[in-house]
């Protein structure tokens, strides 16, 4: 239950319920209909303001305490560790010094986490999933973030798929497993929502859909913004039909050869993985996908290692 309005919004809350439908106010504070309910009926009993709230309260939680992030941010999704990408992880890195971006978003899928998905019961040694424990996993994941809190100020991590194992009691499990095994390596901050905010954009792990774009054009129609989104594990910048709204495949940071089911099983239906990440700077978006960008272009003069521990 959410409660009070608080104290530093007050004021301009009552001045504001005064004037603006129940809508304006959501959008304005950021919050849901319950929340704003519970702010006037606190407010109606402290005789603040005039509102008669007619029915009683549920009483019941609103989310509407998801992450958002100010300024700059590299955004990278997908790595899928033990079978992290580390060429990708390193230019993401590379540009991030290049133009001083000290935050990073993970846009789920941050492990593999293999051991308690439905597959690795059945992979017999096919690939990593099976020799790689929980533990093991939560252990991977915290010598990457561990490596990228090397240059990055905050790391963000909203929920994957990949975070979404079984059911919602396992995953709440596993979210308070990963904030405990990583709770002392920086400025971290582990989300349960599958999406956030950065500024103007949205950035989300969504469903699946074969059409490179597909599914970010239809989020973005449907959340009346500009959407980035990572599962897909494709990558690409379209707009949507009304063309106000950028929408985004982030690609992916992991590696195809070393999963069974993508390589000697090979043979769906399914388009081919594009890896790269996401920059937005001042605002405006920019695409690396690893394959396709003119590395002595962005990155001149720089090197990739930084000048120190090398042989990772
Ligand atoms: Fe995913």
């Amino acid at each position: 239950m959410a409660g009070r309005c608080p104290k530093e919004v007050e004021e301009e809350f009552i001045a504001d319920c005064r004037v603006l439908p129940v809508t304006d106010l959501c959008d304005k504070y950021g919050k849901a209909r319950s929340t704003i309910a519970e702010w006037r009926l606190s407010l109606y009993n402290d005789r603040k303001l005039f509102w008669y709230p007619g029915i009683r309260v549920g009483g019941c939680q609103a989310y509407d305490e998801y992450m958002e992030i100010e300024g700059d941010v590299m955004v990278i999704s997908d790595l899928e560790i033990p079978y992290h990408d580390i060429v990708t992880l390193g230019y993401a890195v590379a540009v991030a010094k290049k133009f001083g971006v000290k935050k990073l978003l993970i846009g789920g899928d941050l492990l593999a986490n293999d051991a308690i998905g439905y597959h690795a019961m059945r992979s017999d040694g096919t690939d990593a999933s099976t020799s790689f424990s929980l533990a093991d996993s939560l252990d991977a994941g915290k010598g990457v973030l561990q490596d990228l809190f090397e240059h990055f100020d905050w790391i963000g991590l909203i929920k994957g798929n990949h975070e979404q194992r079984g059911t919602r009691i396992r995953e709440l499990g596993f979210f308070e497993m990963m904030q405990n095994a990583w709770e002392d390596i920086g400025d971290l901050e582990i989300s349960y929502y599958k999406w956030c905010r950065a500024g103007q954009y949205r950035i989300e792990h969504p469903t699946y859909r074969k059409v490179p774009g597909s599914i970010a054009r239809e989020r973005a129609e449907i959340e009346d913004c500009s959407v980035l989104c990572a599962h897909t594990h494709g990558f690409s910048l379209s707009f949507t039909k009304n063309g106000k709204y950028q929408a985004v495949d982030l690609g992916h940071c992991t590696l195809p050869e070393t999963r069974y089911y993508k390589t000697v099983d090979g043979t769906g239906p399914h388009p081919q993985w594009v890896a790269g990440f996401w920059m937005i700077r001042n605002g405006f978006l920019y695409g690396f996908p690893t394959e396709f960008t003119d590395w002595g272009f962005w990155l001149k003069e720089m090197r990739l290692d930084g000048g120190k521990k090398k042989g990772r």
